[in-house]
């Protein structure tokens, strides 16, 4: 990533770009003040006869000032009103700063943060950090398949400055580690799946967080098929890319509690199997592996900012495609559960793939609870659009700091409910259970999804089960950039273990 964000007391010397900041009276101050003085009323001149700018949050006017000023340019962010700003805003703030500079196509600005009041809520230095990571994240980009421009001269460096500039900074460093775990996420979702397959996306999981310390072992096919985990193995049978399951433990607690497991569903790529999927849009199925690509960048973000935590991720990796060696609908497989499925459409994979890293977790690992994250039906997204994620979980005490993690991170989450009814319209009349729900049909298609996999969840365990198939994948701001992927699900889970997790 090359967007740099430092944090220092004063400007550098030779910075043609500063940020000031205005509350929605539109009246200058402090050292925004000054530069109008400097300027003989210029910028205040400039907001007075704006008719798109008043202060009002998120709004910017760039101001070109004369020569021999300190500056070339001031732009002044629009904070809106001091008693709503909080920290999810000040992240939207530090968005749309990113975008307006891209826009004027320069390499560095500084951002001068001591007009900005402390309020009950939220002191300067916490604003400053979070709008360092709306800025950090907004940055992103996925750009490695593309032939180098040489003209394009990418945005570099944000000095933020103020006298509080070495709190800030102490605020925003662990936080750059959770936006590096999202961009991570972002880009194992965006990576075409020709390149991206099981083995493949195994060995990069090893290698990107080994070093960081994170243990993580890889089950290859062989060792599945030893083990029994028949499901996984079923999914992945018509691909020539064999299955994998990684496990990845991070141990960054000083007592020995057991670990908080996160499963997540790693399809590569989903074409439906022998019940294929429409031709159109199917290239949005690379993105089937989002669940997996949110445990990978959690565990990085624990890792980076050194978490007080124990952690085990756990991800099921296959790729669903048509062949003769495919699974078929009418099969009856084993899950490593001992649990037999019989198969009705072999669309409804990630349920298996889930099946299997959810027995394998529970049986070695006795988590304290367990969290599974999975692009798993597209009735979710009937259900909640893009904006939410579906969230199922059998523990009211779980899903109040869930809501509190995502209220802080703008991770939006909608609680779904668990229903008997629903797990045992799972149950199949030949075999213990079915991967299509017996009476519902297409209703209710991800609370049937839930149902499903509460029967592999062992009794009194804590569990969430979050259906992201809406919110991992989304339209690009930008008509040129079809769609991509989010890492939804890092902040929110790196929120609600550093908030309630630790010790
Ligand atoms: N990966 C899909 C779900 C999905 C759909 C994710 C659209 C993202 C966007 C999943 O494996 C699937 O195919 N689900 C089926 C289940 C059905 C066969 C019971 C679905 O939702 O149609
Ligand atoms: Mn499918
Ligand atoms: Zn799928």
């Amino acid at each position: 990533m090359t967007t740099d964000i430092k944090f220092k007391k004063s400007a550098p010397a030779k910075t043609s770009i500063a940020v000031i900041t205005v509350y929605d009276n539109a009246k200058l101050k402090g050292e925004g003040l000054t530069l109008d003085k400097a300027s003989k009323g210029l910028i205040s001149n400039a907001i007075k006869t704006s008719p798109k700018f008043s202060g009002k949050h998120g709004e910017t006017l760039a101001v070109s000032l004369p020569e021999k000023s300190d500056f070339d340019q001031v732009i002044c962010l629009g904070l809106g009103k001091a008693a709503e700003l909080n920290a999810p805003k000040a992240e939207e703030l530090g968005g749309k700063l990113f975008a307006k500079l891209e826009s004027i196509g320069t390499q560095k600005a500084v951002l001068l943060i001591n007009d900005i009041k402390s309020t009950k809520s939220l002191q300067t230095q916490e604003y400053a950090a979070s709008i360092a990571m709306g800025f950090k994240l907004r940055s992103y980009k996925f750009e490695i398949y593309k032939a180098k421009n040489k003209d394009k001269k990418p945005f570099k460096e944000l000095t933020i400055i103020g006298d509080e500039f070495k709190k800030a900074e102490k605020l925003y460093v662990p936080q750059s580690g959770v936006a590096d775990g999202v961009f991570t996420a972002r880009d194992l979702i965006n990576e075409p799946p020709n390149t991206l397959h099981p083995p493949h996306y195994a060995k990069f999981i090893k290698k990107e967080l080994e070093p960081l310390g994170v243990k993580v072992e890889i089950l290859d096919e062989k060792k599945m098929k030893a083990m029994g985990m028949g499901a996984i193995l079923a999914v992945g049978m018509g691909s020539a890319q064999k299955p994998r399951m990684v496990i990845m433990r991070w141990n960054g607690s000083k007592k020995k509690t057991a670990p908080i497991a996160l499963v997540g569903k790693g399809v590569t790529f989903d074409t439906g199997g022998i019940s294929l999927k429409p031709g159109a849009g199917m290239d949005e199925m690379k993105m089937d592996m989002g669940g997996s690509a949110a445990v990978v960048g959690t565990m990085k973000a624990l890792a980076l900012r050194g978490s007080k935590s124990n952690v085990v991720g756990i991800v099921g990796l296959a790729e669903n495609m048509p062949s003769s060696n495919a699974y078929r609908p009418g099969d009856i497989i084993k899950s490593y559960s001992g649990k037999t499925i019989e198969i009705m459409n072999t669309d409804a994979e990630g349920r298996l793939v889930l099946a299997d890293c959810l027995t394998h977790v529970q049986k070695k690992f006795k988590p304290s609870m367990i969290i599974d994250l999975a692009t798993l039906t597209g009735a979710i997204m009937v259900a909640l659009g893009h904006e939410y994620c579906g969230t199922f979980t059998n523990n009211d005490k779980l899903w109040g700091q869930m809501e509190k993690a995502s209220a802080n991170t703008s991770e939006k989450l909608w609680r779904m409910p668990l229903d008997p009814f629903w797990k045992q319209d799972m149950e199949s009349n030949v075999a213990d259970l079915r991967n299509l729900a017996r009476t519902s049909g297409r209703w209710g298609g991800a609370c049937t999804a839930a149902g499903f996999l509460e029967h592999f969840i062992e009794d009194g365990t804590t569990w969430a089960h979050m259906d992201i198939a809406g919110t991992a994948y989304i339209k690009a701001d930008k008509p040129t950039v079809p769609k991509f992927g989010t890492g939804f699900g890092v902040r929110v889970l790196d929120r609600l273990i550093a908030d309630n997790y630790e010790s």
